[in-house]
């Protein structure tokens, strides 16, 4: 294989089949926004078709956050909120330990992923260490620079993440930048990293 070959990640053959395959692994699809009306709900749906027809062996499951009402960390509880936001932050954690890897479905807000995200993995450490994450992004610059703040935090928490990510454009795969109709060329992004999610979160599982 040529230098640019290589440099852009074209694969061949012989490096496909170098891939980990670990049955039953289980991998969290993240929706990573909790604002109403979000666009992040097309895309972690369109993650999930996509995955789930790959028929990897693994078993693929959206997690909401919006579904989960943490309580901002730290934050004094009071009576009547306190069960219920213990409650919350448990089922949390006990969700986010129960995956073997994790794709962040994550818009862009200020350079950033959003606040809702990063709140929620502040609660967790143990749950997600040695484990590994992918990215699908989305904003004016495919939510790049959301990933790379992403990459910061889960260096942090332990988390391995892979290389290639999947970045939607809020221009060229949204109409009005609202209903979501992602461009083809995107499933071969998809696709490799998939391979690489699945592949270090087979070799991650000795050392979890
Ligand atoms: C507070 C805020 C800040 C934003 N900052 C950026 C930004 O820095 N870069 C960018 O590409 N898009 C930015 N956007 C646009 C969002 O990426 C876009 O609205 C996206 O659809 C938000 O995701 P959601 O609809 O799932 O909440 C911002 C949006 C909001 C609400």
């Amino acid at each position: 294989m040529g230098f640019l070959d290589k440099l852009f990640g074209k694969s061949n053959k012989k490096e496909e089949d170098a891939v980990v395959k670990v049955d039953n692994l289980k991998i969290a699809i993240i929706q990573g926004s909790v604002r109403e009306g979000r666009n992040g709900e097309a895309v972690a749906n369109w993650m999930y078709d996509f995955a789930t027809k790959r028929n990897d062996n693994v078993d693929y499951e959206i997690v909401d956050l919006a579904k989960y009402d943490l309580p901002l960390l730290g934050e004094e509880l009071t009576e009547a909120n306190q069960v219920g936001s213990e409650t919350a932050i448990k089922a949390w954690s006990d969700k986010m330990a129960s995956f073997d890897g994790y794709i962040f479905v994550t818009p862009e807000y200020n350079h950033a992923a959003g606040g809702a995200l990063k709140n929620a993995l502040d609660f967790l450490k143990p749950e997600v260490a040695n484990k590994v994450a992918g990215f699908v992004g989305y904003g004016s610059l495919g939510g790049t620079r959301a990933h790379e703040n992403l990459r910061l935090i889960l260096g942090e928490l332990q988390v391995a993440d892979v290389q290639t990510a999947v970045t939607f454009s809020l221009m060229t795969d949204f109409v009005n930048m609202s209903e979501f109709k992602p461009a083809d060329y995107h499933e071969a992004n998809a696709n490799q990293m998939l391979d690489q999610v699945i592949s270090w979160t087979g070799a991650f599982n000795s050392l979890r």
